[in-house]
């Protein structure tokens, strides 16, 4: 964990908002998946975090990736990943996803039964389950419910994987994912135990997926024990998907106070608002603050972004002691789905991403007004 002089320190040398990430943090969070999921293969979700440097760790750290765009198949090449290493998911793909999977011999994730035609001759293949359970996580990160558009029923899964080995594929397996910042390892349990309703009608696998979705606080130990035992009812070798966990606590948002204000609330302004993170407003996330500074007595504030809009608040009711102008907040668990769906809403230039690894290297450069607008004629 970086201290507060560390992170000042940045924050002076390279400008908020800044995305600061650790290292050793990121290390530590991979340790601990591979020592839950002793002998599963791990698939990094690129879309948590897809700088190119993170993704150059994580690879010589033996960790392959989940990709679920052209884009993110490109990043994978760019880091030197081959076929064996990559994922291609997605519940809409495009002909140039299946194009370039099939070059790179990629895996593919079917999440509709009408893929098994559209995939490239003779693709190794899973086949996404969708267990139609409710989970405890925001609406809008929950993947595996009956209502949401991914995968396909318990009841049809048989039939696919059948079809796919009729049409000459390979078909490994199964894959579910139910969702994202998922805390009870109880709906893991669940989740897996419909999968393994399916044993009779499927018979033994290569493979059997389980995604990722675990929220940082979350029984490891306990969800890598439910997983493993599905994978053994299968004779399948367990295959995890984890974004969130590897990265989120890695890194943090740091934001400079540009004044207050008192209005029916009150309010510290801040550099950083929904453009540089938007989970506080899509998600209503609640990333932890802290202040790099000491000074008297802590009132509380609701922390507002530069934005023309009354949502673009990143937290509420935070105690702070008396912020004033030039003072840094660092906002945590902000290392997942932080820099990645930041945006150059209100030609906001995205930030700058730094990685401390013993010594400050920048792993991404801050955008400016030319670079937003280079693509526009
Ligand atoms: N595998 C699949 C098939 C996925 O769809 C996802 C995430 C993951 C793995 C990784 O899930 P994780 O371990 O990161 O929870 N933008 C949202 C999160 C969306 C996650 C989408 N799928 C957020 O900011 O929380």
């Amino acid at each position: 964990m970086l201290t507060d002089a560390q992170l000042l320190g940045a924050a002076q040398r390279f400008g908020t908002p800044l995305y600061v990430y650790d290292a050793a943090e990121l290390d530590a969070a991979l340790a601990r998946v591979r020592n839950a999921f002793a002998d599963a293969r791990v698939f990094y979700a690129m879309k948590a975090n897809p700088n190119l440097t993170l993704l150059r760790r994580l690879r010589s750290a033996g960790v392959g990736f989940e990709c679920v765009s052209a884009g993110e198949l490109a990043r994978a090449v760019k880091v030197g990943a081959g076929g064996g290493e990559v994922l291609v998911n997605g519940p809409a793909k495009s002909a140039e996803e299946y194009a370039e999977g099939a070059r790179l011999g990629a895996t593919f994730v079917v999440d509709r039964a009408e893929e098994v035609q559209l995939l490239p001759p003779r693709s190794r293949a899973l086949v996404r389950v969708n267990p139609a359970l409710k989970v405890s996580t925001h609406d809008h990160l929950a993947t595996g419910a009956a209502s949401s558009k991914f995968g396909v029923t318990l009841l049809e899964a048989p039939q696919v994987l059948e079809a796919l080995r009729n049409a000459g594929h390979q078909a490994l397996g199964l894959h579910v994912h139910i969702g994202s910042a998922i805390r009870d390892a109880g709906d893991f349990a669940a989740a897996f135990s419909r999968l393994t309703e399916l044993k009779e009608a499927v018979g033994p696998l290569e493979v059997l997926d389980v995604g990722g979705g675990w929220s940082l606080d979350a029984d490891l130990d306990g969800i890598a024990r439910q997983a493993r035992q599905a994978a053994a009812t299968f004779g399948a070798q367990l295959w995890v998907e984890p974004g969130r966990y590897l990265v989120a606590g890695a890194g943090v948002l740091l934001t400079g106070v540009v004044g207050r204000k008192h209005t029916g609330r009150d309010f510290v302004l801040i550099d950083a608002g929904m453009s540089e993170l938007i989970r506080p407003m899509l998600y209503g996330a609640e990333h932890p603050v802290r202040a790099l500074w000491q000074r008297g007595e802590a009132a509380t504030y609701d922390l507002a972004g530069p934005a023309c809009e009354s949502g673009d608040v990143l937290a509420r009711d935070v105690p702070l002691p008396m912020p004033q102008p030039g003072d840094v907040l660092a906002l945590g668990e902000a290392g997942a789905y932080g820099a990645a769906m930041s945006s150059t809403y209100l030609t906001r230039p995205r930030p700058a991403e730094v990685l401390w690894d013993g010594d400050w290297q920048v792993i991404r450069r801050r955008e400016n007004a030319e670079t937003i607008w280079a693509a526009e004629l």
